[in-house]
C-alpha cells in the first residue's frame, strides 16, 4: 500500500491548476444514462471515484473511453448499448455516489435494482429523501437482499420537499424528473455549484429545468432528450484545498483554473484569518503574511461554508494565534481527522458537533492515518506545515478525491513523495 512521505517547513511559491470537480462529473456521467447516444466530456479528473463510476456504466452497458487533448483529460461515452437495469453491491459499495444512477435507470427503463448503500466513515447518510422523492413520483419501491428495487411505467411530475437539502438527492431526483410525465418542483433544494452544472448539461440535452441555483427547482418533463457534449466546471474543493496549503506552508499561491464566485464564502473566512487573497478572473492568488487570527467556522449548505473544506480550515486554527470554534452541521462523524492532528501536536477537543481548537506554535511530523478523503488532506496541510517528517498512510483515500496532489505540491516546492509502505 502506497504512503506519503512530507518533510514540512517549505514554503509553497507557484501556480497550481485545479481539476474537473469530481463532484460536477459524477451525475453527468449518470446522465448520460438518460438517452442513447455519444457525449464527449472535457476536463475529466483522472480519479479513482471516477473510474469507479465509469465501471459501473460499463457494467451497464455503456461504451467509455479515455482520451487527452492539448489541455485536458476528455471521456467519450456511448449510452446506445444501455442494456442492464441493476448496479451490483460490488460497485455501489465502493462509492456512495453509485446511487445516481436510481434516478436516471427509472427514468429510462421504468425499473431499476440498485445495491443500497451502506454506512460511511463521515456518517449514517441515509438516502431516504431519494426514495420519498421517487415514491412521489409513483415508484413502487421495495428493499430485497440489499437491493431497492423499484419500478414504475412513466413517472409523473409531483411536489417534493427536501427536510433538508441533499446534493445527491436533488441530482437523482432531478434526473428523475426531466422525462417525466408534468411538471416537478423540488422545494428546499440543494443550490450546490455541481447541482446547478448538472442542470445545465441537463437543459443542454433538451430537458426543460428552471430555478435552477435557488431552492426551488421546477422541471417540467419533455419527451425525449439528446445527447451533447460538456465541460466539467473546476473543483472548487480542490482549489480551497490548495488555498489552505498557502496557509499552513506559508508563501503565496496562484491558484488557476478556477470559479471564484463558487468561494465566496471560503475566500471571506480565509480573508478573515489574514491572508492575502486576490481574485482575477479564473485566477486566486494566496499570500502568508504573519501568523493566522482564530475565526470560527460552521459548515452549511452552500452558498455556506462546504463541509468538504472542514477539515482542511481545522489545520489552520490549529496554527493560530487563539481559540476558535469550527462547528460540524452537515455530518455528524466528520471529526476523525482530530484525533490523527493530535498526533502532531495540536490542541483540539470535540465536544458534540463542534471542535475547538487553540492554536498551538507549531506541529511536529509523525506517522498518521487516513481515515477518508478531506480528512485525508487536512493530514497532508498538516504535514506541510509541521516541523520534521510527516508520514500518511491509506492514501488511495485521496486518489478518489484529488487528481496528482503530490506533483501539484511538488511543483510549487513542497517536499513530499509517495512510497511503498514496507509491511
Ligand atoms: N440526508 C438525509 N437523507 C437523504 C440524503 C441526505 O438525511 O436522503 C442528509 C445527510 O445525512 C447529510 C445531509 O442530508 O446530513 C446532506 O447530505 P447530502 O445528501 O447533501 O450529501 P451527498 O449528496 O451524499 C454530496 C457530496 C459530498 C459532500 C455532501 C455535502 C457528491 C458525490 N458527494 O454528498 O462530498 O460532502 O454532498 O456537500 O456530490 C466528498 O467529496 O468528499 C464528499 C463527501
Amino acid at each position: 500500500m502506497d504512503q506519503l512521505v512530507i518533510q514540512g517547513r517549505h514554503p509553497l511559491r507557484g501556480t497550481i491548476r485545479i481539476s474537473g470537480a469530481k463532484n460536477a462529473a459524477l451525475p453527468i456521467l449518470a446522465a448520460t444514462l438518460l438517452t442513447g447516444g455519444t457525449f464527449r466530456l472535457q476536463n475529466i479528473p483522472r480519479l479513482v471515484d471516477i473510474k469507479t463510476f465509469t465501471d459501473l456504466l460499463t457494467d451497464l452497458g455503456v461504451a467509455v473511453k479515455y482520451g487527452a487533448d492539448n489541455d485536458s483529460d476528455f471521456l467519450d461515452i456511448d449510452s446506445s448499448g444501455l442494456s442492464d437495469h441493476e448496479a451490483p453491491y460490488d460497485l455501489v459499495r465502493r462509492m456512495r455516489a453509485s446511487i445516481l444512477v436510481l434516478g436516471p435507470l427509472i427514468s429510462r427503463f421504468g425499473k431499476a435494482r440498485v445495491s443500497l448503500p451502506g454506512g460511511c466513515a463521515i456518517g449514517a447518510r441515509p438516502i431516504n429523501l431519494h426514495l420519498k422523492g421517487l415514491e412521489l413520483m409513483g415508484v413502487k419501491l421495495r428493499l430485497k437482499e440489499g437491493y431497492i428495487e423499484a419500478r414504475a411505467g412513466r413517472l409523473n411530475g409531483a411536489h417534493i420537499y427536501f427536510d433538508t437539502p441533499s446534493v445527491t438527492g436533488t441530482e437523482n431526483l432531478m434526473m428523475a424528473a426531466v422525462l417525466a410525465n408534468g411538471t416537478t418542483v423540488l422545494g428546499n433544494a440543494a443550490r450546490e455549484p455541481e447541482v446547478v452544472a448538472l442542470g445545465q448539461m441537463l437543459n443542454q440535452m433538451g430537458a426543460k429545468i428552471r430555478g435552477l441555483g435557488s431552492n426551488t427547482v421546477k422541471i417540467e418533463g419533455v419527451k425525449e432528450l439528446r445527447s451533447v457534449d460538456w465541460e466539467i466546471v473546476p473543483d472548487r474543493i480542490e482549489a480551497g484545498t490548495y488555498m489552505m496549503a498557502a496557509g499552513a506552508a506559508g508563501g503565496e499561491l496562484i491558484i488557476e483554473n478556477v470559479m471564484a464566485d463558487h468561494l465566496e464564502a471560503v475566500i471571506s473566512k480565509l480573508r478573515s484569518t489574514g491572508l492575502q487573497i486576490e481574485v482575477d478572473n479564473a485566477r486566486i492568488s494566496v499570500r502568508k503574511k504573519g501568523i493566522l487570527h482564530s475565526v470560527d467556522v460552521k459548515t452549511l449548505p452552500y452558498p455556506g461554508f462546504p463541509t468538504d473544506l472542514q477539515a482542511q480550515i481545522l489545520v489552520l486554527m490549529a496554527l493560530a494565534g487563539g481559540l476558535s470554534v469550527i462547528t460540524e452541521t452537515i455530518f455528524e462523524n466528520r471529526f476523525m481527522h482530530v484525533a490523527e492532528l493530535r498526533r502532531l501536536g495540536a490542541d483540539i477537543k470535540v465536544e458534540g458537533r463542534s471542535a475547538i481548537i487553540k492554536g498551538v506554535k507549531e506541529l511536529n511530523g509523525a506517522p498518521v492515518m487516513a481515515t477518508d478523503l478531506r480528512a485525508s488532506a487536512s493530514l497532508v496541510l498538516a504535514g506541510l506545515a509541521a516541523k520534521g517528517t510527516t508520514t500518511i498512510s491509506r492514501v488511495y483515500h485521496l486518489d478518489r478525491g484529488y487528481e496528482h496532489l503530490e506533483q501539484k505540491l511538488a511543483a510549487v516546492g513542497a517536499k513530499i513523495k509517495r512510497e511503498k509502505r514496507p509491511d
